[in-house]
Order: C-alpha cells, then structure tokens, then sequence
C-alpha cells in the first residue's frame, strides 16, 4: 500500500515507496515474462486513461498493465470526449466519478490538470503528464531500467540532455534521482534550460563533450518544436552538432554507461539513429518497464496485498 491516494508529483512518494514500487514491479516484470500474463489482482475495478495529449508508450503500457491485472481498462482521447464540445474538465471528472471509477490516468497540455481531476473525485489520480510539469511514472520507470541496468542507483550520476526547459520527464527524473541518492546533471543549451535547474536539485552543464566521461546515464530528451514559437537554435544540424549523441559522442562515455531516451524520438537531432539502435542503448528496455512498473503503481496505489491476489 501507498501512503498517498494519488500520484501527481514525485513529491507524493517517500523514497521508501519509490523502493517498494521498484521491487513489486520486479515481481510483475517475471509475469510479463511467462506464457499466460494475465493475474486476477485487480478484477472488478476500473481504469480510465484520459488522455488530452497524444501518447503511444503510456497511454498503451497503462491500458496493457490494467489488462494484466484484470482490471476493466477505458480509453478517452480529447478528440473522442465531451471536451471537444466544450465541457470542463471539472465535469468530465464528475461524470466519470458517477461511473464509480476507481483510477483514472490523465494526460494534459496544463500543469495542474491532474490536481483539478482531483478535487472533483474520489478516484485515484496518476498523472501521465501535465504540460512542462512532471510525468512521475516515467521517472519511476527510468529508475527501475537504471538499476536493472547498472544494478544500483545509490552513486549514479545521470545527464539529462537537451530540451530540459520544456521536459516534464526532466521534472519528475531530477527529483526522483536525489530521492535514490544518485545526481541529476542537466546538460543543454542555455535557450532550453529552466530559469531555476537548482529547485529541482539538478547540477548544471553547458559542454557536453566535457561531461560525458563522468556519466553513468546520458538520458537524452526530445526537442519539443511543438511547445516553442520560434527555434531555440539556429538549425538543427547546429544542436546535433554542440548536443546530439553520435556514434563518436558515445565513445566518451564510461564503458559500463547506457543511453536512455523516454520517446518519442527526433532521430537525427537529439540522438543518431546508429546510437538509438546500438547495444548501449536501453530505449527499449524503459518501454518494456513501463508496463511492469505501471502494474505496480496501479497495484500498490488500489489496495496492494489487500486487493486480492499477488503477484
Ligand atoms: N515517454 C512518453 O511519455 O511517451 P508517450 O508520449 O508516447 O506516452
């Protein structure tokens, strides 16, 4: 069980909790794994994903986790909402609480749109992110490919990379790292950094090629064109240049370090598409944990041990 009724910040967990959900989520992994994936822990609840935003890995990777644990898994878009003809997001969260749902993942364009969903049901809240602010079961996901990975967290030193001004991956992950006892670097141009990197809990860096030999993780983010009006640089072939991760970039880091990637990816600008496909790269390895982790988070978050039966 989980001591909060919801999951909208980082902040809403203990590292203690952040612990158990790691390890029940190695417990769902080994399901994952077997023939018949399907476990009777959640029957008879209901999950909704509302998504205001496009997603393919945590709209899809929540609907496959509440499926596995048998729980009934609903899918809105905004295209296919009331939304669309003007309804509030307050009223949607009142029409869907008279449905007696249990759970609802949200994402959003605004920060705060999961805390709004909040004060208008009784459900559990997940927020599969809101605009520039976070994206906790992402961050929860990466910790748990680190240390899959690189077999601890404690000590780590993790560059997150790129777009960090405009990443709700960047504010979730820098949190969720200092809560393991591992150290956030963030690494860009100065146009995509925060104003405030030190509220996070974030080291700052400007040079890549200088940082690479003391990373553990180069976590690399998304350009996100769609949130700038104007480009936050001269050209694309300029970014890749000074903070695109090319098969000659790689080879500064560490040799036991991985590459990471939450997706979707601009090939070609942030990461070359030889990196994204290469041995070190564990892109594919967040994607499979995002299921596992997802199925702890809605385990833990719905009753736990008391829910029924365990994993
Ligand atoms: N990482 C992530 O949130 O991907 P989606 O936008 O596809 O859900």
């Amino acid at each position: 069980m989980l001591a909060t009724q919801h999951i909208m910040t980082m902040a809403d967990l203990t590292p203690e909790e952040v612990t158990a959900i790691l390890d029940t989520a190695t417990s769902f992994a080994e399901v994952n794994q077997r023939r018949i994936k399907k476990l009777p822990t959640l029957r008879g609840r209901t999950v909704v994903n509302l998504f205001f935003e496009a997603s393919t890995r945590t709209r899809t990777s929540f609907e496959i986790a509440a499926k596995r644990l048998s729980a009934d898994a609903i899918n809105f878009s905004a295209s296919s909402s009331a939304t669309s003809k003007g309804e509030t997001l307050r009223d949607t969260a009142k029409t869907l609480a008279a449905m007696a749902c249990d759970l609802v993942v949200v994402r959003h364009a605004y920060a705060g749109a999961p805390q709004i969903l909040a004060e208008s049901m009784d459900a559990h809240i997940v927020n599969g992110g809101d605009g520039r602010h976070e994206h906790p079961t992402q961050a929860l996901l990466d910790l748990y490919t680190m240390r899959e990975a690189l077999g601890r967290l404690e000590g780590l030193r993790v560059g997150i990379i790129g777009d960090v001004a405009h990443s709700r991956v960047a504010g979730s992950l820098a949190p969720a790292l200092r809560m393991v006892g591992a150290t956030p670097v963030f690494v860009g141009p100065p146009t995509l950094m925060p104003a405030r990197p030190d509220v996070l809990g974030a080291e700052v860096a400007w040079d890549l090629d200088e940082v690479l030999p003391t990373l553990d993780v180069a976590y690399l983010l998304r350009v996100q064109f769609e949130r700038e009006a104007r480009m936050p640089f001269p050209s694309n072939r300029e970014y890749a240049k000074l903070y695109g991760v090319s098969a000659a970039r790689l080879e500064k880091l560490p040799a036991h370090a991985v590459v990471m990637h939450p997706g979707p990816m601009n090939r070609g600008v942030e990461i070359s598409a030889d990196v994204a496909d290469s041995g070190r790269s564990v892109i594919l390895d967040q994607v499979e944990a995002g299921v596992a982790v997802r199925m702890a988070v809605m385990y833990l978050l719905l009753g736990g041990a008391d829910s029924g039966a365990a994993a």
